[in-house]
């Protein structure tokens, strides 16, 4: 199993970086290599991979800035998530976490 790991740098995605090899093989992704904030270019670069389940561990967890940029929140938790490849097919999806973690299996 492929396995796309999304925000691989952060606290999270360093802790899912320790496990997931034990079920897959891992494609780990910082900023550098998937920039959030570049909608357009996220589909691309997620499909190249061929994935067969993305993590997204990434996040702005900025909350003391969030008020000041909003947008740049809303663009990482809310917008990234959603320009990911969906599933289309038998499996469906399971979401895991919270607003700025899921986890889903692709059909693609
Ligand atoms: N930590 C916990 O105990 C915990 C528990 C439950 C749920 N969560 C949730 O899990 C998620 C991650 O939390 P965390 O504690 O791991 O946060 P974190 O340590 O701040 O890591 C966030 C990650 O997101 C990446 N990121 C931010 N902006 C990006 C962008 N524009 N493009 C690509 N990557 C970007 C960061 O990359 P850089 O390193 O390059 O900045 C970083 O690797 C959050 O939604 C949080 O609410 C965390």
């Amino acid at each position: 199993m492929k396995i796309l790991l999304i925000g691989s740098r952060g606290q999270v995605g360093q802790a899912l970086l320790a496990t997931l090899p034990a079920i897959g093989t891992v494609t780990a992704w910082s900023r550098a290599d998937c920039d959030l904030t570049q909608s357009a270019q996220i589909l691309p670069q997620v499909l190249a991979q061929q994935p067969d389940v993305i993590v997204n561990a990434a996040a702005y967890t900025a909350v003391d800035k969030a008020e000041q940029e909003p947008e740049l929140a809303h663009q990482i938790n809310g917008v990234a998530p959603g320009c990911c490849p969906r599933p289309t097919g038998p499996g469906g999806s399971s979401v895991w976490g919270d607003a700025g973690a899921l986890l889903y299996g692709l059909c693609v």
